[in-house]
């Protein structure tokens, strides 16, 4: 019989601290606070230690984080935003939603994220096409940071406003500096399969400027004034449940081993699987959040065939570049092309990734897949 194997076991982190989350809940239910109670407070606290950010601001979904980044810089009609072919829909369907337009750049062959050579291809054809650039969105995918010492400096010079799109790297870093200080604005995710992830929808917006955080509490509200029925701006209804809240402060606890135990298990797939594969390349420097463990394989519909057939599940993140999306094949790319891109969507392939996946099943996944090979 083939094994049943989770490829993300939320289950075995709930059972780990099942009580303490019961009684959050508990908590909540008792006080009554069910929007903007004291957690969400506490939650925001708690991610700006964490991360090191200045303020950390809690709203419904990393979509919306995204949504609202922009919407607090006054993003609209006639503006141009940067954005990777190779990434989630979310970073790029904001853009068109507040009426501004995605402007495709490639990624990198290596660590899948924005390739800044690329980007300044972007800007000088924005601009030879009359463009207004006025920002760009970095994708930290899978987990890893992007680069954005290069990319801070593009727009430095450029006079871009630069987002973290970092849905899928809380907990990383780079030279240092954790996800949520290494952008002027960083955004993430708390969908119950990310490394740090509720029990619904979540998200939250990092940020050092206590004007622009305050900015952002009034929009996430109808665009709130000194109280909820003085309405000052057009916002939107984008609140993290503090039933939420809640169970992130006990995720957030633990999360720390976690991303350890990410560590690990990543290390171990890459040391026996690197003489088979491609495996994940981290820059010096940089550390993964391991949202997933992400091969590249020209015959990656066979292996992930064999695989099943095994018990394995596997995942491939995302088989249609976005700029070859129906919805989204009017807006421009790059005049250097979206190769990287294309050929990412066509060969990537993750494998099961938590962290309490235990070294018997992980033998079982590797030795599976370099039998499949
Ligand atoms: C790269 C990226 N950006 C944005 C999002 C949107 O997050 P959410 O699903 O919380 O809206 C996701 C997650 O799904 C993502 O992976």
């Amino acid at each position: 019989m083939t094994p049943s194997i989770p490829f993300i076991d939320l289950k075995a982190q709930s059972n780990q601290i099942r009580d303490k989350i019961n009684s959050r809940i508990t908590q909540v239910i008792d006080h009554g606070g069910f929007i903007l109670g004291p957690e969400v407070q506490e939650l925001e606290d708690r991610l700006a230690a964490y991360s090191g950010a200045k303020h950390a601001i809690s709203c419904a979904n990393g979509t919306d984080a995204l949504q609202l980044i922009l919407m607090a810089e006054g993003i609209g009609p006639g503006d141009v935003v940067f954005v990777p072919a190779m990434t989630f829909v979310a970073t790029v369907e904001v853009v068109p939603l507040l009426g501004a337009t995605p402007f495709f750049v490639d990624v990198l062959p290596d660590t899948f994220n924005i390739d800044p050579k690329s980007l300044e291809q972007a800007i000088v054809d924005a601009k030879a096409q009359g463009l207004k650039p006025r920002a760009v969105i970095a994708v930290d995918l899978f987990g890893q940071p992007a680069d954005y010492v290069a990319v801070n400096q593009l727009a430095q010079e450029n006079g871009l406003v630069v987002i973290a799109d970092a849905a899928q790297s809380f907990g990383g870093s780079s030279n240092g500096e954790k996800t949520g200080r290494l952008a002027q604005w960083t955004s993430t995710s708390f969908f119950p399969a990310k490394p740090l992830g509720c029990y619904g929808d979540g998200g939250a917006i990092f940020t050092d400027d206590a004007a622009q955080a305050e900015l952002i509490k009034s929009l996430r509200v109808h665009g709130k004034g000194s109280h909820k029925y003085e309405n000052v701006r057009i916002g939107i209804n984008s609140r993290l449940d503090t039933l939420q809240a809640a169970i992130l402060i006990e995720k957030l606890a633990i999360f720390e081993s976690e991303l350890q135990a990410r560590q690990e298990i990543a290390g171990y797939y890459s040391e026996r699987l690197q003489e088979y594969v491609d495996v994940p390349f981290v820059k010096e420097n940089n550390m993964s959040a391991w949202a997933q463990y992400t091969l590249l394989c020209r015959e990656r519909e066979q292996l992930q065939e064999r695989l099943k057939e095994k018990g394995i599940p596997t995942v491939c993140y995302y088989p249609i570049a976005l700029h070859e999306q129906k919805g989204y094949l009017s807006y421009p790319c790059v005049s250097s092309g979206l190769k990287v891109s294309q050929m990412l969507a066509k060969q990537v392939i993750s494998l099961p990734m938590h962290p309490y996946l235990d070294r018997k099943v992980q033998d079982y996944i590797i030795d599976t897949v370099i039998d499949s090979l």
